[in-house]
């Protein structure tokens, strides 16, 4: 049986309205990533990563899948072998389409305390020292993993990765580990792996094939082709 693994990253809700991480002036949406993306720089300033936040979870509620993620829901529901999405994003328009992923870096939709480690709904509006309804600590923070922090479902993602056939990363710059690397590690397992961005990422050569377009115009085609494939 063909196993897929799909790796996603900003690059795939771009079409949707949602900002990429890496514009071209290196800011993320006017913030220096080490203050919004870190705990220390949540422990230095907790209302500026609550609203920022805030700001996304707002944001990504007002809009919709694009004809990419639809796409890839198309696959897993029609695929005859195993169709796993892996994606970096935290927004949930790969569930809006349809399908089923995990989320390596968390998701807006989830708050965690930072004292037990209980999950629960994000509110749309998280405030500074949220309670946590578990222990009771003012310590809710989004779920979401930051640097320094370890990514959501690793074991499973390798396991998974070190059985694929095909191996496909779209719209991801390739700039942040662990799933910079997954191409490697499908690429000793014998996969085939494929590239579908806007321009060549920083792991393109690690890929033996790389397109190059607006997820919009790349997927939906490619999906189609393992469709046709796996009939014939
Ligand atoms: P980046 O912003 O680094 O990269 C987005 C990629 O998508 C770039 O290579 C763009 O060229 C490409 N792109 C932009 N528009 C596109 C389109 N319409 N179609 C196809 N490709 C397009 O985002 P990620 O690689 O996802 O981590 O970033 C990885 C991680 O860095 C994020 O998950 C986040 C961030 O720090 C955490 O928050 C932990």
């Amino acid at each position: 049986m063909e196993r897929i693994v799909i790796l996603t990253g900003a690059g795939i809700s771009a079409e949707s309205g949602l900002a990429t991480f890496r514009a071209s002036d290196g800011l993320w949406e006017a913030h220096r990533v080490e203050d919004v993306a870190t705990p220390e720089g949540f422990a230095r300033d907790p209302a500026l990563v609550q609203r920022f936040y805030n700001d996304r979870r707002q944001r990504a509620a007002e809009v919709a899948p694009n004809a990419a993620h639809l796409a890839l829901a198309k696959l897993q529901r029609d695929y005859p072998g195993e169709v796993l999405i892996v994606t970096q994003n935290v927004d949930a328009l790969h569930e809006a389409a349809g399908a089923e992923v995990l989320h390596m870096h968390g998701s807006l939709d989830g708050a965690l305390c930072a004292a037990c480690g209980h999950r629960w709904p994000a509110p749309m509006k998280m405030q500074v020292g949220e309670p946590c309804p578990a222990c009771g600590a003012p310590a809710g923070r989004p779920d979401i993993v930051w640097f320094g922090e370890m990514p959501y479902h690793m074991e499973e993602i390798f396991a998974r990765l070190s059985r694929c056939s095909y191996f496909v990363a779209i719209g991801t710059s390739g700039n942040v580990y662990p799933a910079a690397g997954f191409v490697q590690e499908a690429d000793a397992a014998g996969a085939h792996t494929l590239e579908l961005n806007l321009e060549a990422s920083t792991s393109a050569s690690h890929f033996a094939e790389a397109r190059q377009g607006r997820a919009t115009e790349l997927v939906p085609p490619w999906v189609e082709e393992m469709l046709a494939e796996a009939r014939r």
